[in-house]
């Protein structure tokens, strides 16, 4: 009902704009006035975090994204070699675990049935799953040793949105607090990141209220063959989020790839009008990366790519090349998805939208996938 929708015409554009909430809420109570993380609900002892070896990170679809970003966060913080995969190809490949490696199970539904299945067998091997999941008293957290709850409330929208960003916020809680417990050379910047963590909200408000020239550009979309999302770092995981929900809601061709692969096969794809979404690393910190990009951005749009630039305020390095320029906030490099996610979502809705398609409910697909 239009009630529901909370005055929306759809529960995607609802929980779009819920996103500043779902991801305050799921910082609330977990960083203490000390600035220490505090994830008692863990269940797991500190002793046994630090002798953890291994983290194997097991999810689907957009799930599967945020394990995706947790890999660098996890492996940058902790020092623990960390693998990520999809659920549905890891039990069948003989995966090698034991009682000191950490299986997360990152889940919105708690009941989809590939990661139930992934989580079983690492548990038969021996090893400690911890859930990330959305549910109260799904079948994933039951099953799993410890949870950690996002707090994002009922997404109905098929389409993630809301849910994935407090993934993302929870993936970057278990990496900080592993690395706190662990202690490595990184526990300054750990500690500035956990302040910076505060401003998300903010932030992620900060994008939805610059959200009109994004919708505009996609209803202008609405005819085009495909979409190509490029990005790198961070980055890559958010380019594949944004090809996805395009694919899912507006029945497009669209595909992501990490920008350095380009010259590896992709760019023989672009032609005249083609529309890349670019999403540019900080200039800060690695800006080797950024400055890569920035040429690959030149290689593409001299082939005639339409450019449509995701970049944080005050890179200025971007502008001469940019079809669309969309700003986003400063982050901490690790922390940029929960910002540069953001206008991918409403550009994806709103293109599906301007196509006729019924955003909450696109065709063949079900809000939790609950057979193998
Ligand atoms: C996201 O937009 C999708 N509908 C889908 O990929 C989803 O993220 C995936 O099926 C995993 O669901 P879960 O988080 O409930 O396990």
């Amino acid at each position: 009902s239009a009630a529901e929708k909370g005055g929306y015409d759809y529960f995607m554009l609802k929980e779009i704009a819920e996103q500043p909430k779902a991801v305050a809420d799921t910082l609330l109570g977990r960083i203490g006035a000390d600035g220490q993380l505090t994830l008692d609900e863990l269940r797991i002892s500190d002793a046994q975090l630090r002798q953890v070896d291994k983290v194997v990170i097991v999810a689907c679809g957009t799930a599967f994204h945020a394990g995706m970003i947790a890999k660098y966060a996890i492996e940058h913080w902790t020092r623990i070699p960390c693998e990520v995969e999809v659920a549905s190809e890891f039990r069948y490949r003989d995966p090698i675990l034991d009682d000191r490696t950490l299986v997360i199970a990152i889940s919105q539904s708690g009941e989809t049935m590939d990661t139930l299945m992934a989580l079983r067998h690492a548990r038969e091997q021996g090893a400690k799953v911890l859930a990330i999941c959305n549910t109260n008293g799904s079948t994933i957290p039951r099953e799993s040793d410890a949870v950690l709850y996002t707090h994002a409330g009922p997404e109905v929208a098929v389409a993630s949105t809301k849910a994935f960003l407090t993934q993302l916020v929870a993936c970057y809680l278990v990496a900080l607090y592993l690395g706190q417990v662990r202690g490595t050379k990184w526990g300054d910047e750990i500690q500035s990141v956990i302040q910076e963590l505060r401003e998300a909200p903010k932030q992620v408000e900060q994008v939805l209220l610059t959200m009109e020239p994004v919708r505009e550009l996609a209803r202008s979309l609405a005819d085009a063959k495909s979409v190509l999302f490029l990005g790198r770092h961070v980055g890559y995981p958010v380019a594949l989020e944004g090809a996805l929900k395009l694919k899912e809601l507006a029945y497009m061709h669209a595909e992501g790839f990490a920008a350095g692969e380009l010259k590896h096969g992709p760019i023989a794809l672009i032609e005249e009008g083609l529309p890349v979404v670019v999403v540019v690393p900080s200039p800060r910190g690695r800006s080797i990366l950024h400055d890569k990009i920035v040429s690959n951005i030149q290689e593409i749009r001299a082939r005639g790519a339409r450019t449509i630039v995701i970049a944080e305020e005050g890179d200025e390095a971007v502008a001469p090349y940019a079809d669309h320029l969309i700003r986003i906030p400063v982050t901490p490099v690790l922390l940029q998805p929960l910002v540069s996610t953001v206008p991918l979502q409403v550009f994806a809705c709103e293109l599906a939208t301007a196509k006729g398609h019924e955003v909450d409910q696109p065709r063949n697909l079900a809000k939790s996938v609950t057979v193998e």
